[in-house]
């Protein structure tokens, strides 16, 4: 599996500071708010997991879904719900947990959807930023780290449902995602 990474783009050990600062950072913006805190599945897993844990107030944990139809998809009107989130968000802040925001078109759907919800707030944390492939005018209010217009994998992103499980962000080597 390593073998397929043409570079290492964040180690555990940066992946883990920033989470650390992520964490701290949100602890104090939501601590005396009533905050639910979304994870998007499957791609958020791990970083939701390692974040939660450096959260510090009461959280309940929470999942949900979402498929996009085709390859491109350019409307958020095209996104469903695969797996919807099983709690109430009416009258409480929603942050949204994302390992990465790309074209933006997931987060425009899921802010509509909580507002509808009667959600006080919605934001979101992505691990990463790719803002070179953003097709709306949105961006999330906590990012981890910026990164180019690469495929990357690992730390919960995948390539083919492949590589989640790596430790690290890496660079897929394009042979493999060209073959
Ligand atoms: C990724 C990621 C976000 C979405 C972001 O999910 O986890 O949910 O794409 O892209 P956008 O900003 O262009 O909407 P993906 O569809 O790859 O599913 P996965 O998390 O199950 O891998």
């Amino acid at each position: 599996m390593n073998s397929d990474i043409k570079t290492i783009l964040l180690t555990r050990e940066q992946l883990a500071k920033r989470v650390k600062e992520l964490a701290q950072k949100i602890s104090e913006d939501y601590r005396n708010k009533d905050c639910v805190l979304v994870s998007v599945l499957k791609g958020s897993f791990i970083f939701y997991a390692d974040l939660v844990r450096e959260i510090d107030f009461h959280t309940t944990i929470n999942f949900l879904r979402v498929s996009s139809y085709g390859s491109g998809a350019t409307s958020s009107a095209k996104i469903t719900f695969k797996y919807p989130l099983d709690s109430k968000v009416e009258g409480k802040h929603v942050l949204v947990i994302e390992d990465i925001i790309d074209s933006g078109n997931t987060y425009v759907f899921l802010k509509k959807y909580f507002k509808d919800q009667g959600a006080l707030s919605v934001s979101m944390c992505a691990l990463l930023d790719k803002p070179e492939r953003r097709e709306v005018d949105i961006s999330a209010e906590y990012v981890g780290f910026e990164i180019p217009n690469e495929f990357v994998v690992g730390y919960g992103l995948d390539y083919d449902e492949k590589y989640r499980n790596l430790p690290y962000i890496g660079v897929l080597k394009p042979e493999i995602y060209k073959k």
